[in-house]
C-alpha cells in the first residue's frame, strides 16, 4: 500500500518537473571566440576588479543570467545575443560587435555610452582597471557545450566555471531513489 503511494507521487513529481522544462527558454550560448586575447591589460588584475564591479549582476555560465546577461564568450561576439535573456531596445538596436573599442566606454558608463542602458552599473573612470577588465573578458572561453534534443546545455561537471546554482534535472535523475515520504 505503502509503494502505491511512493510510485503515484513520484509520477505527480515527474509529470510537474516535465511541466516546468518545457516553460523556459532553453540556456542559449555565444559562439567560441575567434578574436587574440586582449594583452594591453592584465587579465589577472582585471578578474578580481571584475569581482567587485561586475560579479553582482553577471555570471559565466551559459543559462546562468542574473540581472545581467552572463558572459561567456562575449569577446568578439555581437552585442545582445542571447535569446534566453531580455535586453534593452537600446543595446539590442545598437548593432555593437563586444571589442576593446566597444566594451571602454561601454565599462567606463554605460548609461552614458547607451542611453537608455538597462545595466546601471557604477561608472569607471580608471582606464587602466577598464583595460584589465578587458583583457580578463577576453581570456573568458568556451566551446560550445554539448546540447540534448531539447537544445538544453548538458552540464559539464569538469567545467571550471561550475558554481552552486540549481541545474537542469537531466537524465538518471528517475534513477535516483524518490524523496521518502
Ligand atoms: C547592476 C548590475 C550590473 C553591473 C554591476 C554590471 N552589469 Fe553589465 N549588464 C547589466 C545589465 C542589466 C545588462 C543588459 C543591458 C541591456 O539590455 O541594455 C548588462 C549587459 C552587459 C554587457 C552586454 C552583454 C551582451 O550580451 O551583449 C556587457 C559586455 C556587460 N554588461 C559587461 C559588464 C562589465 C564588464 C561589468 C563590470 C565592469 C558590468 N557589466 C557590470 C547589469 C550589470
Amino acid at each position: 500500500m505503502f509503494n502505491n503511494v511512493n510510485i503515484s507521487l513520484s509520477g505527480i513529481l515527474l509529470a510537474a518537473l516535465a511541466l516546468t522544462a518545457c516553460e523556459h527558454t532553453p540556456p542559449d550560448h555565444r559562439d567560441p571566440v575567434t578574436l587574440p586575447v586582449y594583452s594591453a591589460g592584465d587579465a589577472d588584475n582585471g578578474a578580481i576588479i571584475y569581482e567587485e564591479a561586475c560579479g553582482q549582476c553577471h555570471q559565466l555560465t551559459p543559462g546562468s543570467n542574473k540581472k545581467g546577461p552572463q558572459l561567456m564568450n562575449i569577446y568578439g561576439a555581437p552585442a545582445a545575443e542571447l535569446t534566453d535573456y531580455d535586453y534593452g531596445a537600446a543595446l539590442s538596436n545598437s548593432g555593437w560587435v563586444w571589442d576593446a573599442k566597444t566594451l571602454d566606454p561601454y565599462i567606463a558608463d554605460a548609461q552614458k555610452a547607451l542611453p537608455e542602458s538597462k545595466m546601471l552599473a557604477d561608472p569607471m573612470p580608471d582606464a587602466s582597471e577598464r583595460a584589465d577588465v578587458i583583457a580578463y573578458l577576453s581570456t573568458l572561453r568556451m566551446n560550445a557545450p554539448a546540447v540534448d534534443s531539447d537544445g538544453n546545455p548538458v552540464v559539464d561537471t569538469k567545467s571550471t566555471h561550475m558554481n552552486n546554482e540549481a541545474v537542469e534535472i537531466s537524465e538518471g535523475a528517475e534513477n535516483k531513489p524518490a524523496a521518502s515520504f
